[in-house]
């Protein structure tokens, strides 16, 4: 693969990633995802962001650098604006084949060089607006923690405008010899939209208040290029992807008891085990349609809950639709809402709807799960074995309800 110019100084380079493995060991990546490094070349030549040996990276590296004449043993310094080992693992290598490299990352940065990779010399810290000149092309260092680990930054490039942005910015997805975002046609950018909620609402949602601050921090920057490491680089559209990561971090904002965020729209997340749940559910269903407010479905555990997540992150309202199990909630319901609690599911109103078999039980433990996350419930609805007549149209109403506090 050959490396892809933004300008006469800086190149994209990236490896697509195919694999059955899960990204950060959790979330399923059936389609892939890029990993993507930066060179930015003056008379000193600067790389940023490494990669992970994975899935052939390594070769389709080197053969990127070849591209554009380079080699890892040419590069004068290695910029690591973050640290997970997505984007370092592939460091002590590096530091074999090129010793003589300087590595700049923030303080906190280099202390992870260090614990994860045992190095100790050739190493820079640098703090915000620190500058890098590589003589011929300058480069600014301005911190962004958070996004989504302590010590990430960001590095910009003045001259050609391009915001080197590490995960902010980034998607699921392979990018299959492209990268820019004029490249890929609107059903394509269909597909990686929906592939870069699935990785906001997996990877960065816990962080949405640092996102905004990240973004009002770099709001005086003149962006023209915006370079992510995952995902396609945007270069004609760069306000779309800012835009679109402000919006998902406005999906996480939400006050105690006050629906807020999220798209007009419901998430059902559904389980059953006998259908006895499915025959309800399909009752509320009918209910929603009926409103024609438009959906999400989702069955667990067939379905991973990294689908469930992207859903839910981006609906104003939810169902939820388990069966009691052993006197408490179905367990794959209840390791959903343990995800939704660590990443932030906030302000969403809720219907919660199941059949119990030998007495309730899911009630319980569901409220005790759901006291963190400031939602708002409608009247939920359990009932014994099989919904009998009368149970389906109470269902179906409740469908309703929700899809007008939707709408409303
Ligand atoms: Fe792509 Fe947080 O690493």
């Amino acid at each position: 693969m050959k490396a892809h110019k933004i300008s006469e100084q800086v190149y994209c380079l990236y490896a697509d990633i195919q694999t059955e493995d899960l990204f950060e060991g959790i979330w399923p990546i059936p389609r892939g995802v890029s990993l993507n490094s930066y060179l930015v070349k003056g008379k000193k030549t600067a790389f940023i962001d490494l990669f992970r040996d994975w899935s052939g990276a390594e070769g389709q590296f080197e053969e990127a650098l070849a591209s554009v004449g380079g080699a890892f043993d040419t590069i004068d310094y290695l910029i690591l604006n973050h640290l997970e080992p997505d984007h370092t693992g592939w460091l002590g290598e590096f530091r074999r084949r090129n010793p003589r490299a300087e590595i700049i990352s923030t303080a906190k940065g280099i202390n992870l060089v260090k614990s994860f990779y045992k190095l100790d010399s050739g190493l820079r810290a640098v703090k915000d607006g620190d500058k890098l000149d590589l003589d011929g092309v300058e480069l600014v260092f301005y911190e962004t923690p958070n996004i989504h680990w302590p010590e990430t930054m960001v590095t910009w490039e003045p001259a050609s405008g391009t915001l080197f942005s590490c995960d902010a910015f980034g998607s699921f997805g392979a990018l299959g010899g492209r990268v820019f975002d004029d490249e890929f046609t609107p059903e394509e950018h269909v597909f990686y939209e929906k592939e870069c909620l699935r990785y906001y609402a997996n990877i960065v949602s816990s962080f949405s208040t640092f996102v905004e601050r990240g973004i009002q921090k770099l709001d005086g920057l003149d962006i023209k290029c915006v370079a992510p490491s995952h995902g396609m680089v945007w270069r004609k559209n760069p306000k779309d992807i800012i835009e679109r990561y402000a919006r998902y971090a406005s999906y996480s904002r939400a006050e105690a008891g006050k629906s807020s965020g999220g798209e007009s729209e419901i998430a059902v997340i559904w389980s059953s085990m006998y259908g006895n749940t499915k025959l309800g559910l399909d009752a509320v269903i009918r209910g929603i349609e009926a409103e024609g407010v438009p959906y999400t479905i989702c069955r667990v555990p067939d379905e991973d809950v990294s689908y469930a997540l992207a859903n839910a992150f981006k609906a104003q309202a939810l169902v939820l639709a388990m069966p009691t199990y052993e006197y408490a909630m179905f367990p794959p319901m209840a390791y959903v809402l343990d995800i939704f609690r660590r990443k932030h599911i906030f302000g969403k109103t809720v219907l919660r709807i199941g059949s119990w078999g030998w007495v309730g039980g899911a009630k319980k433990e569901y409220e005790t799960a759901i006291e963190a996350l400031k939602w708002e419930s409608v009247p939920s609805m359990e009932w014994a074995g099989s919904p009998t007549a009368e149970e389906l149209k109470v269902l179906e109403e409740r469908g309703k309800d929700l899809a007008r506090i939707v709408k409303s």
